[in-house]
């Protein structure tokens, strides 16, 4: 791997407005105060601490229903906090933009949770409210149950999963970036006019899945289009993100399977007419510090002790079949087959070296993966490795909010610093404009078409 110097790399927090999002079992600790998740006050001290510590964004993973077969038990989720029960993280959002100044404010929407023409008009709202600080992770659900809390008999197949996508963002693209023309909000007060239809466009999409009329009712927002990210990682999931993505949200077992996926990615956007840097990566790490390595370890062994096979299982249920029989133990997870994410199957496949992992290993690899011990120094020889594989910024797993939080702000950023590994200061303006320099998404996006699109329109 060509060894580069050192540049900032960017932070985000993965967090989800519940009690159980990754690392399950931990919220039985008594300082884990993601207990009380549905307490704003906690969700304030972590977003305080994350601007402290000079993050570039809080974000937000969502479900809109239970992991597990259609019509299956779910008392382990339930036992288990996993991810039920859990809140809206957009509402959240709301109260966390008028309590920050800079972070970026990202969360998941699915295609399927929300009509498209009302999703871009709460965007709009959030992206004003926070003077452009939203983001959305584009995400098409993974899970039967989500399915069928919306209307249908099941998850539609994964491939169908991303044309319904296609079509969603082309929908929202046309609202935020098409319907209004620049200065059609003139609020003028001498002459009575607040905005000039003229430069005010309906849209009429007509497409297999939405019929959308428009204008869109929200004025343009500081970014209009909100930065996009993505994490499907299959080779429907790359297309997408090759497409769309502004970021790409990745979980590779290692720095050199995160390399060729970058490169894979990053090479289809080129084919499409955009540019590599147009897309940022991030791998979703978790850490455990320690002044010494020693105590990092004994850090781990007490956090691992709270740990919960059972929440890792039924999180990832590649144990099961899509009928919801188990398979056997020795199973290759080679020969596992998944409606859900087949991105993350495909990187646990990869996990070791020397050998195939079979069902049996699951709970332990969900437990153990991306998996950062040691020292500050030794997490920054190791965010070095990963930089040096191209990988943009990191999604910081959380074990114990906002304790995960506190400690990587006050002892891991400033050595990340010190190596020209993170940021002093935050860039003025919007989200958009402290990631990539610029407010509006770039000529190149698919989205940019719509510009001036519809002044045919009335
Ligand atoms: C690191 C990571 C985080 C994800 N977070 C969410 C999430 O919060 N909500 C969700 O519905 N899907 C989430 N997904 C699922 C993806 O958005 C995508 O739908 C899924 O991986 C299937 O796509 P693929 O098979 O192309 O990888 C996540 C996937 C990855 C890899």
């Amino acid at each position: 791997m060509p060894h580069r110097p050192p540049r900032p790399l960017r932070f985000n927090a993965f967090v989800m407005n519940t009690a159980s999002h990754i690392q399950h079992g931990q919220w039985r600790h008594p300082d884990a105060r993601q207990i009380d998740f549905n307490d704003v006050g906690l969700w304030i001290d972590v977003v305080r601490t994350l601007e402290r510590g000079l993050f570039d964004a809080a974000f937000f993973a969502d479900v809109t229903g239970l992991y597990g077969p259609a019509l299956g038990s779910f008392d382990v989720n339930a036992r288990e906090g996993l991810q039920i029960p859990s809140n809206d993280p957009s509402v959240l959002l709301s109260a966390l933009a008028v309590n920050t100044e800079h972070l970026g404010l990202a969360f998941t929407s699915s295609v399927l949770q929300e009509h498209p023409f009302n999703f871009a008009r709460k965007i709009s709202t959030l992206d004003h409210l926070s003077k452009g600080r939203i983001a959305w992770n584009i995400v098409t659900s993974t899970q039967e149950n989500a399915a069928r809390n919306f209307g249908l008999d099941a998850l539609p197949e994964h491939g169908a999963r991303y044309a319904w996508a296609a079509e969603y963002a082309d929908v929202v693209y046309k609202l935020w970036e098409g319907s209004w023309d620049d200065g059609a909000l003139v609020r003028d007060r001498a002459t009575g006019v607040y905005a000039d239809a003229s430069k005010i466009h309906r849209i009429d999409h007509r497409g297999p899945r939405y019929s959308v009329d428009g204008p869109h009712l929200s004025s343009p927002s500081p970014q209009r289009t909100p930065v996009l990210f993505q994490a499907g990682a299959s080779e429907a999931g790359r297309a997408f993100a090759a497409a769309n993505a502004e970021a790409v949200f990745i979980a590779a077992p290692n720095p050199a399977v995160a390399a060729e996926g970058i490169a894979a990615t990053r090479a289809a956007a080129v084919a499409l007419g955009r540019r590599a840097e147009d897309i940022l990566f991030f791998q979703a790490l978790s850490f455990v510090v320690g002044s010494t390595e020693a105590e990092a370890r004994r850090n781990e062994a007490e956090l691992d002790s709270y740990a919960s096979p059972d929440g890792f299982l039924a999180h990832m249920n590649y144990g099961l079949k899509p009928d919801g029989s188990a398979y056997p133990p020795d199973t290759p997870l080679s020969q596992v087959e998944t409606n859900s994410s087949k991105g993350i199957l495909e990187w646990l496949r990869r996990s070791f070296p020397d050998r195939e992992p079979v069902v049996a290993d699951l709970a332990d690899l969900l437990g153990r993966r991306a998996r950062v011990v040691g020292t500050p120094e030794q997490i920054a020889d190791r965010l070095q490795e990963w930089q040096d594989a191209g990988v943009d910024g990191i999604n910081v797993v959380n074990w114990r909010l906002p304790q995960s939080y506190d400690e990587f702000a006050d002892h891991v950023m400033p050595v990340l610093r010190a190596r020209g590994l993170a940021q002093y200061q935050y860039a003025p303006g919007t989200l958009r404009r402290k990631l990539f320099g610029t407010d509006l998404l770039n000529d190149r996006h698919p989205a940019a078409r719509y510009r001036g699109a519809f002044k045919d329109q009335p």
